[in-house]
């Protein structure tokens, strides 16, 4: 069976992008944000996943408000980014594990996770960047499955329910039938909002107990309905529920506590809190 080694969070903002092609890493305002990613190249170059599942929110690109799933499961051979052109002017399209996809679509579906299945799916920023961030080279080592979860036009999927989500993908990864190893990665949050009258609103003491959770007591988030998530964190601080669902997926098979490799936290990039983690199960 496929063996999940761990789970990745980071934040996603089309800016970081821009600051990656003009080479800014070690300039100051960026380089508090980039030194958080060497520990996290070094912990995948020693482990190596050959997949990795990202739980991601689309941004009004491959769905917009006409038609706009609350969970969607990517099923293509392959994901071009199509972004709104503040970030890297090209990127090279993610390549898709389909059989794990299928997989996954067959075990949620199963578990009454009733997702769309896109055989086509554009990517913008949110999919895209963190592989950037995590293979600065290129050429990434990794094929992916994205699962899209909506956090852009309400209603949104509670913390509780994504939390589930993350562990029934937990489930079906530890089940699917391959020796390949898998890692679990989150793209969004922490704290933001990017418009209306909280514009710019960051509420660091929430973002650093939400980070302290993910250890060791990983529900503790689920306590909040979306209304208080979007009043802690922001109207896209509420991207933090990928953090949920990639956290439950590692809260699946025997010993399922993990361990943290690394963490940063910095603010402000843009108008977010910025994060980033990476925890190794046991
Ligand atoms: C920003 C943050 C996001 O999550 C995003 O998707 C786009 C922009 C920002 O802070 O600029
Ligand atoms: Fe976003």
């Amino acid at each position: 069976m496929a063996q999940l080694i761990g789970g990745l969070g980071t934040s996603h903002i089309p800016a970081i992008g821009n600051a990656i092609h003009k080479g800014l890493q070690q300039e100051p305002y960026w380089k508090p944000f980039f030194d958080g990613f060497p520990p996290v190249q070094q912990w995948l170059n020693a482990k190596k996943p050959d997949v990795m599942v990202i739980f991601y929110n689309d941004h009004g690109l491959n769905f917009f408000l006409d038609k706009m799933p609350t969970f969607a499961v990517g099923a293509a051979p392959q994901y071009v980014n199509s972004d709104e052109g503040w970030g890297i002017p090209s990127l090279e399209p993610l390549r898709g594990e389909v059989d794990l996809s299928w997989h996954l679509i067959n075990e949620l579906i199963a578990k009454e996770f009733d997702v769309v299945t896109c055989q086509e799916m554009l990517v913008d920023h949110a999919c895209s960047l963190p592989l950037k961030l995590f293979y600065p080279e290129g050429n990434y080592p990794v094929t992916v499955v994205p699962v899209c979860i909506n956090t852009v036009q309400f209603p949104l999927p509670s913390a509780k329910r994504c939390y589930a989500l993350g562990k029934a993908v937990g489930e079906a990864i530890r089940s699917w039938d391959s020796s390949k190893k898998v890692a679990v990665l989150a793209s969004g949050g922490l704290s933001h909002q990017l418009d209306g009258e909280r514009a710019g609103f960051i509420n660091k003491a929430f973002d650093l107990q939400f980070l302290d959770s993910l250890d060791t007591n990983p529900e503790w988030a689920t306590q909040f309905s979306v209304h208080e998530l979007v009043e802690k964190t922001g109207t896209q601080g509420v991207e933090l529920l990928m953090w949920l669902a990639m956290r439950g997926a590692l809260a699946t098979g025997g010993g399922s506590s993990v361990k943290r490799v690394t963490s940063n936290y910095h603010i402000p990039i843009s108008n977010t809190a910025t994060a980033v983690l990476a925890l190794e199960t046991a």
